[in-house]
């Protein structure tokens, strides 16, 4: 009976909510993306969730207000007014800073400039749009529980106890997206509505597939802190494992205990 409105499920992660939420027939899910007729081709195409009437896709771009605008009016048709839970998932992962430590940008200003701009624009402005818009319908909601997708990058604690160099533009904006979740927490907590903050872990998305030799040493190092960090890690979870275990965090979540937290997908602060 429950109904999900989940952004940036046309591949990676949002694609693994979609296909773990769609399980239940009983549930409607909602999925915002900005290449609709791609994303239904793929779901046409995909065994698993081409027979499940309980999708719907609209269309919506995070730096454009008026595209989320229409897409929040359509899903309340959809819905008749109520969602219960929103999950911010779309998100942009910057290859410029990924690899490199922070002092290696600082001759190319014009690509900081731009990146900076992009990744808040979408990991940022559009979030705060998306939770305005769609507020009056988690409000009207049952479950009343909104959760971003963060990441284990924006924690300044494992930053500074393991010199964790790459990612320093994109993991800002995620620390800023934390801080507005709090912020919505902070006053939707008397309205009984979770927000929330989520790592969803490292998951095997393709993010390193155009990396050249010299990155991919940049991308080994940091799994030398990863595994210094914590032993067990295996390596990436699959964009459905990950979707899974990021759900169970959300289901055990409540407003009072968890409200504006930032918690990784073992729903505690080990986000590996
Ligand atoms: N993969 C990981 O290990 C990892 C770790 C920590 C956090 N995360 C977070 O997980 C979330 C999902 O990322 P992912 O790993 O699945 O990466 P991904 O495969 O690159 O997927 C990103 C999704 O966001 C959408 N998106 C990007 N810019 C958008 C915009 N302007 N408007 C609307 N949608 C937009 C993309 O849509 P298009 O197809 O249109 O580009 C795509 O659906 C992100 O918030 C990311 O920061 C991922």
């Amino acid at each position: 009976m429950a109904s999900y409105v989940v952004t940036g499920v046309s591949k990676g992660l949002g694609y693994g909510f979609l296909t773990v939420l769609s399980r239940d027939p009983s549930s409607t899910v909602i999925g915002i993306v900005r290449n609709k007729p791609a994303t239904l081709q793929k779901i046409s195409e995909d065994a698993e969730l081409k027979d499940r009437s309980n999708i719907h896709i609209l269309e919506g771009d995070m730096t454009e207000y008026a595209t989320l605008k229409k897409a929040a009016a359509e899903a309340a048709e959809i819905t008749g007014g109520k969602v219960d839970y929103l999950i911010a998932n779309a998100g942009l992962v910057s290859l410029f800073d990924a690899y490199d430590p922070i002092g290696a940008l600082g001759d190319r200003p014009e690509e900081v400039d731009q990146t900076l701009k992009t990744l808040y624009n979408v990991n940022v402005i559009g979030n705060v749009h998306l939770y305005h818009l769609f507020m009056p319908m988690i409000l009207k909601g049952n479950a009343k529980k909104v959760v971003v997708i963060s990441s284990g990058f924006a924690d300044a604690e494992f930053t500074n106890k393991y010199d964790v160099e790459p990612g320093s533009l994109y993991a800002s904006s995620k620390a800023a997206m934390n801080m507005i979740t709090a912020k919505f927490s902070a006053q939707y907590k008397k309205d009984g509505v979770l927000f929330l903050s989520v790592c969803p872990g490292v998951v095997d998305v393709g993010h390193y597939k155009d990396a050249t030799p010299a990155q991919m040493q940049n991308v080994g190092a940091l799994m030398t802190k990863f595994l210094e960090y914590a032993p067990h890690f295996k390596g990436p979870d699959t964009p459905v494992q990950s979707a899974e275990a990021v759900k169970s965090v959300w289901e055990n979540a409540t407003f009072e205990k968890e409200g504006g937290d930032f918690l990784s997908h073992f729903g505690n602060k080990q986000w590996l």
